[in-house]
């Protein structure tokens, strides 16, 4: 048997913006998903037998990765399924890296490469972010041009992301968790039509590059009071994109007092919100009060691992 385990993930500037090549900052979260593979007589999911269509990701992941005997493939998982932290990525890096290892082919270039095919293929249009950030972990910075810590370039069509090593300073945020479970590829989709369709898109799309390379910069000085109307600019084109959500709104409500900035983090259209704060307790108690789940994340930890027996 061979297991991985991979982060979740956080993306602090850029989600949607990045899927048409412009930059994105993104940093692992202290949630992880453990994968373990083992040879069997049946391919199954978590002792299921296996479905592509209920098991999209790992299904993917096998077919990318494995083409020994079946696989049973088990996986636990502390990131909610849908909450833009994501769950969907580590499962798929987790799954991977396992497989790879079981290969000995093991490597985390590797596993981000193949990891970003199978996210491609499941979710139709995608960029690496989530893959690379779960991989990874710390912080990575996602850009069309090669710059300073660089770590890999992955390429589709005609487009290319660079993906550099990010330091990832102690701030502290709190996610809140709306509790609707959004999947990430209808969201994409809706934003990839309205960019082609309205120049207010395609303006927003811009903008939103702008900021998360002011957003690296004010991450490099911890200057949280930056950073946190960068959040909010960031935010507000977001919701632009036509990705926000009422429960979004109701969790930022709660708690913009007692933040520095807060925003939707990953797809939108439900899913989570981050706000960076010194306050995490009370910012907790505030969006648990109006029916959010709080998660104080600590970021930048360790990406895909493999796991001793
Ligand atoms: C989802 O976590 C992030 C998006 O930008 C999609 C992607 O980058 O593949 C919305």
């Amino acid at each position: 048997m061979r297991s991985c385990s991979a982060p979740g993930k956080m993306i602090l500037f850029g989600e949607h913006a990045v899927v048409f090549g412009k930059p994105a900052l993104a940093m692992a979260v202290d949630l992880r998903v453990k994968a373990s593979v083992n040879v069997s007589d049946q391919y199954s999911v978590n002792g299921h037998p296996m479905r592509a269509r209920h098991h999209a990701y790992i299904s993917a992941a096998l077919d990318e990765a494995w083409d020994g005997p079946p696989l049973s493939v088990t996986t636990k998982s502390s990131i909610p399924s849908g909450s833009g932290l994501g769950s969907s990525a580590a499962v798929t890096v987790s799954t991977i890296g396992a497989i790879l290892a079981e290969r000995g082919q093991f490597d985390a270039e590797r596993v981000a490469r193949k990891a970003f095919e199978v996210e491609y293929l499941v979710q139709r249009r995608a960029s690496p972010t989530d893959t690379s950030a779960s991989t990874h972990g710390s912080g990575i910075l996602v850009s069309p041009d090669r710059l300073d810590g660089f770590l890999w370039r992955i390429e589709k069509g005609t487009q290319e992301w660079n993906i550099h090593h990010c330091d990832v300073r102690k701030l502290t945020f709190v996610v809140g968790y709306t509790g609707v479970h959004a999947p990430t590829g209808p969201l994409v989709q809706k934003v990839k039509e309205f960019v082609e369709s309205d120049a207010e898109g395609r303006k927003a799309i811009d903008r939103i590059g702008e900021i998360v390379m002011d957003g690296a910069d004010a991450v490099a000085q911890a200057d949280k009071p930056r950073l946190g109307a960068l959040m909010r600019e960031n935010h507000s084109l977001l919701c632009e994109l036509g990705v926000g959500h009422p429960s979004i709104d109701k969790l930022i409500e709660s708690c913009s007092e007692m933040c520095y900035g807060e925003k939707i983090t990953g797809a939108g259209g439900g899913g989570s919100i981050i706000a960076l704060t010194d306050a995490p307790k009370d910012v907790s108690e505030a969006i648990s009060a109006v029916g959010g789940r709080p998660i104080i994340v600590r970021v930048g930890g360790s990406g895909v691992l493999v796991e001793r027996q």
